[in-house]
């Protein structure tokens, strides 16, 4: 019966990591940050408001954001809130994200959310960002011109954080990032880059898992043998 049930784990697992290397293989925008950020355009326009440019500095930026909590889920939102203070911005997010600091914009809105578990990009969408009617608002304001999303979890697993910056800046003059290239930085993943980051959300614990998996196997194998 032991033997029987730790089988049918090994099994799954192949099957689950065989699934995850065929996703990393299409060639796709395969980005959960890319994903949202396409979730919320098809919200807005169904909504009569305007599809937003997707800015890879601003969702630079939105990661550095993520980061500024330090894994602590605890902290957003419910009454023990806090919020990165508004002058990281130009010190450290920035400068982090290499972009130009006379390029900096006005955050129209913000959309920030954590979770133990990581979702697909429509479930965190619905299931985590929008919980409240205020949320809704942010997401359909006609104050924003732009967005940038990101997701990441925390020491190679959960809690995964999602966040969404707005501006108003203008695509070309806002968010500029020096070279024109956005640095990509992981863990993470965050949007507008063209960046292929399915597998840099958390993945050093699955890579654990695998070596428990894979370890498993051998012992098996041992007792089997002698
Ligand atoms: C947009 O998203 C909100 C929150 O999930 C939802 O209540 C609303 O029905 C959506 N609007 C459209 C047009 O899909
Ligand atoms: C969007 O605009 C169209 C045409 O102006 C209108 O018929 C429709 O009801 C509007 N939809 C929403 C969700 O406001
Ligand atoms: C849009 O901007 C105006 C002016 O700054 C502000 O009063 C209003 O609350 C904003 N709307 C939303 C939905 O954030
Ligand atoms: C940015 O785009 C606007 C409108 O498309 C254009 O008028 C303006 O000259 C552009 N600015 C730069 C710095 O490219």
């Amino acid at each position: 019966m032991g033997n029987n049930s730790s089988w049918f784990f090994i099994l799954c697992s192949l099957f689950v990591s065989a699934s995850a290397s065929a996703n990393v293989q299409n060639k796709v925008t395969n980005n959960p940050a890319d994903e949202l950020v396409a979730t919320i355009n098809t919200n807005r326009t169904a909504s009569n408001s305007s599809s937003l440019y997707s800015n890879p500095g601003l969702a630079c930026i939105a990661l550095q954001y993520i980061k500024a909590y330090q894994g602590d889920c605890s902290v957003v939102g419910g009454p023990n809130a806090k919020k990165p203070d508004n002058s990281l911005f130009a010190e450290t997010f920035a400068p982090n994200c290499a972009v130009e600091l006379s390029t900096l914009t006005q955050i129209t809105g913000r959309l920030l959310g954590c979770q133990s578990q990581y979702v697909k990009p429509s479930l965190a969408f619905t299931e985590i960002l929008m919980k409240n009617g205020k949320s809704v608002e942010i997401l359909q304001s006609r104050n924003h011109t732009e967005v940038g999303a990101a997701v990441s979890g925390s020491d190679g697993g959960g809690p995964y954080f999602w966040c969404v910056l707005f501006s108003n800046g203008r695509s070309n003059s806002s968010f500029v990032v020096e070279g024109g290239v956005a640095k990509i930085s992981r863990p993470g993943c965050f949007s507008g880059a063209s960046d292929d980051c399915s597998g840099a959300i958390g993945l050093s614990r699955r890579l654990n898992l695998w070596v428990i998996v894979v370890s498993g196997l051998i012992s098996l194998g041992y007792v089997f043998r002698f």
